[in-house]
């Protein structure tokens, strides 16, 4: 390829994808198959390579993310900041809106015509997106509200902000929005850690502010963060309203809040916000992210303009704080839990609380910091709350209340299970207990892990059987289980024959769970079930997976350095590689089936399926393996993103109604078996 023929392809390949971007995560609607996107991302990454000179500033290579930024350079920004006061109540809203007209009417005749925009307030971080001649250059938050940090490079992974604006836009504007976490792509996340033994995340925003901070764009660019769009700002006022400036800015191809699903709304008066902010009260709990209320807005500017703003916040805006449940309750004690890697995580114990409906006993802590930052002492009277997590947490200390003599509590510095001085490694946040082989919960950890639905799923064994069976030193590793005799089982406090043979059934059977659910199940850290999927589906034999270097193993598919790393040194562990060996010798799967091989197709490459209901020639599982067997991806939510609904007998009015309103293609059971032969 000529020089000049490399620079025009490059422009066509970014032109393109540029487009499909915007139609996939704008508009929410795609012409190009996923498979299409990556191949010709590929391609322009590769030329992007052989010819840097003519790398356009703006390419869609970038929201791959892999600019590894050290520190963040603090800017000032062009316009502050501001916040927002806070309400609760329509008393509140009615005092605001009547001093608005008296502000207002006071001072300009032009008086009483004004309307309000109503939006989300979305729980998110909030963020500054700069264009210049419709090019993303730069992207700040909000910091001090003076001056912020400069993030541009993990901003430019969201693939919802555009790096370049189309049609009529201004030469300098400058966007804000709330980046958010997604609940869908929050709980995978949260799934993955769980899997592979990390520390789950506490609650979407701090993970969308924490995702957004961090120094490798990659992650970044895998989190699927999302933006929404509530403000435009430019030299010249664009429009003569708020409402006006965000339609413009939609049809740059920003990503703004529509009217058709009650995202955004001008009202007139009290009545329309006070509706819009009943509305929102019930529907919030089926938004696919997280909103802590309403803001309202006076629409016109000039009238914005004349109510001005206090040191703070804009006069013309305010926000509606829908309330969380909340209790105040005595903290009774810390404990603290390990986890199957040796993460602690510290437990607060309460006095019991009824909250919402249910007796709250406990509320996670997370780890050191949050107990430091909440300035915790025993004895305190705390606020409880429950978001959008399953479990509560505590959000902040009754200092009025605070026993005197009280101490703070203090962490703990050994393993409560083991007593090994505990770790915190440099940037994590959490402790461990390095005593993976003798520390009794990280023993019985991996084998639950191991023994798990999702892993080798063996019937007839559960966690106190486990347990049971770890003190009783029958068991220390789960190599172990395939030694296990009748005679030593039927010996055990509460075994019959009946539950001995299951047990031993169960371990017999686990002999045949396919490869990659053993490769999960070896609990190699970073490897949850995706990875693992990835890595047997590729190396296709534990022994070529033993064998790999670092280098082979990151030039897979979706693995970093760090999985592949923590696989090097799962394997070169010796103590593993001797279990591994005795797993082989009892007969455990360590290759794909000949069937896996023979049978896996690309045919259903690019798509993703979610499947709901009954079926009558498949379970449910069968057809996830089938669907994964043929390149394509199951997920677990219906979202714009969805190919196919493969949709069975008895499924659920609600996801119908959503599939329906995404216009989601449904297909049955025998569609989709003639999708694949
Ligand atoms: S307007 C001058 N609109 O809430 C104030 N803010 O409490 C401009 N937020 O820092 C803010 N959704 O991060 C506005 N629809 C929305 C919002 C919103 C969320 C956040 C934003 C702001 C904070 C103020």
């Amino acid at each position: 390829m000529t020089s000049q023929e490399a620079q025009k392809k490059i422009e066509e390949l970014s032109a393109e994808l540029n487009r499909a971007n915007h139609q996939y995560y704008v508009l929410s609607n795609s012409e190009m198959s996923d498979f299409d996107f990556d191949l010709k991302l590929k391609l322009l990454q590769d030329l992007e390579q052989q010819f840097p000179q003519f790398a356009l500033s703006n390419s869609p290579t970038k929201r791959v993310g892999g600019d590894i930024t050290k520190k963040f350079n603090v800017i000032k920004h062009d316009y502050p900041m501001m916040s927002l006061a806070n309400t609760y109540s329509k008393e509140e809203i009615e005092d605001w809106e009547t001093r608005n007209h008296k502000l207002v009417g006071a001072e300009d005749l032009f008086g009483a015509n004004f309307t309000y925009v109503c939006e989300l307030k979305y729980d998110g971080v909030a963020i500054g997106v700069k264009y210049q001649n419709g090019n993303l250059v730069r992207a700040v938050t909000r910091g001090d509200g003076e001056k912020g940090e400069e993030v541009t490079a993990n901003v430019k992974t969201i693939r919802s902000i555009p790096l370049q604006l189309h049609g009529n836009f201004p030469d300098e504007v400058e966007v804000r929005g709330e980046i958010f976490f997604p609940l869908d792509k929050f709980e995978a996340l949260n799934r993955e850690r769980e899997d592979i033994g990390e520390p789950t995340f506490a609650n979407p925003r701090n993970t969308a502010s924490g995702t957004l901070k961090m120094q490798d764009s990659s992650v970044v660019a895998s989190r699927g963060l999302d933006c929404m769009l509530y403000g435009v700002y430019a030299p010249k006022p664009i429009g003569s309203s708020h409402f006006e400036s965000v339609e413009m800015a939609q049809s740059w191809g920003l990503k703004t809040p529509s009217t058709e699903n009650r995202f955004i709304e001008v009202c007139q008066d009290v009545n329309g916000i006070m509706d819009f902010i009943n509305y929102w009260d019930k529907e919030r709990h089926n938004l696919p992210f997280e909103i802590d209320g309403i803001v309202i807005k006076v629409n016109e500017y000039n009238v914005q303009q004349d109510l001005g703003f206090t040191a703070k916040s804009p006069r013309w805006a305010i926000a509606y704080k829908y309330k969380a449940a909340d209790a105040i309750t005595e903290l009774l004690e810390v404990t603290y839990q390990v986890g199957r890697t040796g993460a602690i995580t510290p437990v607060a114990n309460l006095e019991p609380v009824l909250l919402a409906g249910t007796t709250v006993r406990r509320a996670s802590l997370h780890n050191a910091d949050q107990i430091e930052k909440l300035d915790l002492h025993v004895g305190d009277f705390v606020h409880v709350e429950k978001g959008g997590e399953i479990i509560p947490k505590i959000t902040a200390v009754d200092i009025s209340k605070r026993k005197t003599g009280s101490s703070p509590v203090q962490y703990i510095t050994h393993c409560p299970e083991c007593t090994s001085a505990l770790v915190r490694r440099e940037g994590e946040a959490q402790h461990y207990c390095p005593n993976e082989m003798g520390c009794p919960p990280q023993i019985k950890g991996r084998i639950d892990h191991f023994i798990g639905r999702r892993a080798m799923d063996i019937d007839g064994l559960g966690s106190e059987t486990v347990d049971l069976l770890v003190e009783k030193g029958l068991i220390e590793t789960y190599g172990d289980l395939y030694e296990l005799t009748y005679e030593q089982l039927i010996e055990l406090d509460r075994f019959a024959e009946k539950s001995v043979t299951n047990l031993l059934n169960g371990v017999e059977q686990s002999k045949s769970i396919p490869f990659e659910r053993v490769l999960f199940a070896l609990g190699i850290r970073f490897v949850g079930e995706t990875v693992a999927k990835k890595l047997a589906r590729h190396y296709k034999t534990l022994e070529a997976l033993q064998a790999a270097k670092l280098e082979d193993l990151i030039l897979v598919d979706e693995i970093g350095d760090r999985i592949a790393q923590s696989v090097i040194d799962f394997f070169g562990n010796e103590k593993n590689k001797l279990l591994v060996e005795r797993l082989e010798k009892y007969g455990l799967q360590l290759r794909l089936s000949e069937d896996q091989i023979q049978n896996s197709t690309q045919k259903l490459a690019g798509l993703s399926f979610v499947i709901s209901g009954v079926f009558e020639n498949h379970s449910r599982d069968e057809l996830k393996n089938l669907i994964e067997q043929n390149g394509g991806k199951n997920v677990g939510s219906l979202s714009a993103k969805t190919s196919y609904l493969l949709r069975g007998e008895n499924m659920g009015p609600s996801k119908l109604a959503k599939a329906e309103a995404l216009q989601i293609k449904m297909i049955s059971e025998n569609e989709f078996i003639n999708l694949i032969q």
